[in-house]
């Protein structure tokens, strides 16, 4: 979990519990990538992984359908408009829009060197497939590769890439949709037919994620396939990780309403507590096929808001990531909810069998 959240310490215990702690490369420079496994090898002997988001400079090169070099070089129509719609924001909170810059491959490159240097055993990527060369490279560094999908279709691109494992994210998930532009997100599929489309079109292990806030869900998307959930929301409130503490509280604040899909923090859809930010600026937002992409300019525009909204403790426009589940959320070490997420998981297994079991006198 990207911005601060997946710290090292939460990794390492959820590794040390027997799950798999992933960190995030998002938004980080790579020394602190860098600084950031090593703390985490230091703190614990267990596998973890590294999440990288794909660049969407990147992601258009694999994509030739659409003409995306000349789009880049004109201003793009949303982005006026979007200015103009924030300057009340800048206002209120007494900074000005950040300056997106022309290309942001958020360090493609160097981290990818580093992740093969570093010999990482699971990389996963989110936001596009990543080239063939890539997961070649990272195979040989003896690294796991995974991709995030949301359709049948994002799927077959990454078994055609060589990827071994995929995340199927369904759209109760927190966070960023991790879906391939320049397409809008596949709809409204939730989770567990979205894991029926996509095992009938590929033949890799697939690793559940959006909304599983307890171990009976976690047990659902096992018995409907896949071979390990992923749980984002869930970890917040745990006091390893680096979340925010409004962001902690606020999860489980019945003062929120809820939670939706915007694109008015980055430019790429993402599902966020409503806070007023996202009930005035959502009509106003790029839409999610924005051509140039919105994302990440988006994010650097709105950046200098939500830290201010941070600083001065109040949550209105900050980015509150959180799944549909998030009131669920526990306030326990990270290690002791991986416990009790196991053993949910296994009690509501348990039940199940014994209610699919033929009657005695049968
Ligand atoms: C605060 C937060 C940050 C996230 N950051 C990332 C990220 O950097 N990379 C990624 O692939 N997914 C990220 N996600 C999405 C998760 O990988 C996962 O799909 C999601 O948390 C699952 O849904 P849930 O939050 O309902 O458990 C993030 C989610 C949250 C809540």
């Amino acid at each position: 979990m990207a911005g601060g959240v997946s710290t090292p310490a939460l990794v390492a215990a959820v590794g040390s519990a027997g799950a798999l702690g992933f960190l995030a490369a998002g938004y980080r420079d790579p020394d602190g990538l860098r600084a950031d496994i090593r703390e985490v090898r230091a703190q614990s002997a267990a596998p973890f992984g590294v999440n990288v988001f794909v660049p969407a400079d990147l992601t258009d090169a694999t994509d030739r359908s659409e003409p995306t070099e000349p789009a880049r070089l004109a201003e793009p129509a949303w982005l006026g408009g979007y200015r103009a719609a924030l300057a009340a924001e800048e206002r209120r909170y007494g900074v000005s829009l950040g300056t997106p810059p022309a290309i942001d491959t958020d360090h493609w490159d160097e981290k990818l060197a580093l992740l093969a240097e570093e010999r990482v055993p699971v990389v996963s990527f989110t936001f596009g497939c990543p080239p063939g060369a890539v997961v070649d490279r990272l195979h040989a560094a003896g690294s796991c590769v995974v991709g995030t999908v949301t359709s049948g279709r994002e799927a077959r691109v990454c078994v055609d890439a060589g990827l071994d494992a995929l995340c199927v994210q369904g759209p109760e998930a927190g966070g960023h949709r991790g879906s391939f532009p320049p397409r809008p997100p596949a709809g409204e599929v939730g989770l567990l037919p979205l894991l029926a489309l996509v095992r009938d079109e590929v033949d890799v292990d697939l690793i559940a994620a959006g909304g599983l806030m307890d171990g009976a869900s976690v047990a659902a998307v096992l018995a409907a396939g896949a071979c390990a959930a992923q749980l984002g929301t869930a970890f917040l409130g745990t006091p390893e990780s680096g979340a925010h503490a409004l962001h902690k509280a606020a999860l489980v604040d019945p003062a929120f309403p809820g939670t939706t899909v915007t694109t008015a923090f980055t430019g790429r859809p993402a599902r966020y507590l409503v806070n007023r930010f996202i009930e005035t600026l959502d009509a106003l937002a790029p839409p999610a096929d924005a051509r140039p992409p919105a994302y990440p300019a988006v994010h650097h525009l709105t950046l200098p808001i939500r830290r201010a909204s941070a600083a001065a403790g109040d949550p209105d426009a900050m980015t509150l990531f959180a799944g549909q589940g998030h009131r669920l959320a526990r306030d326990l070490p990270a290690a002791r909810l991986v416990e009790v997420l196991a053993a949910e998981a296994a009690q509501a297994a348990a039940v199940m069998t014994r209610r699919l079991a033929p009657p005695a006198d049968a």
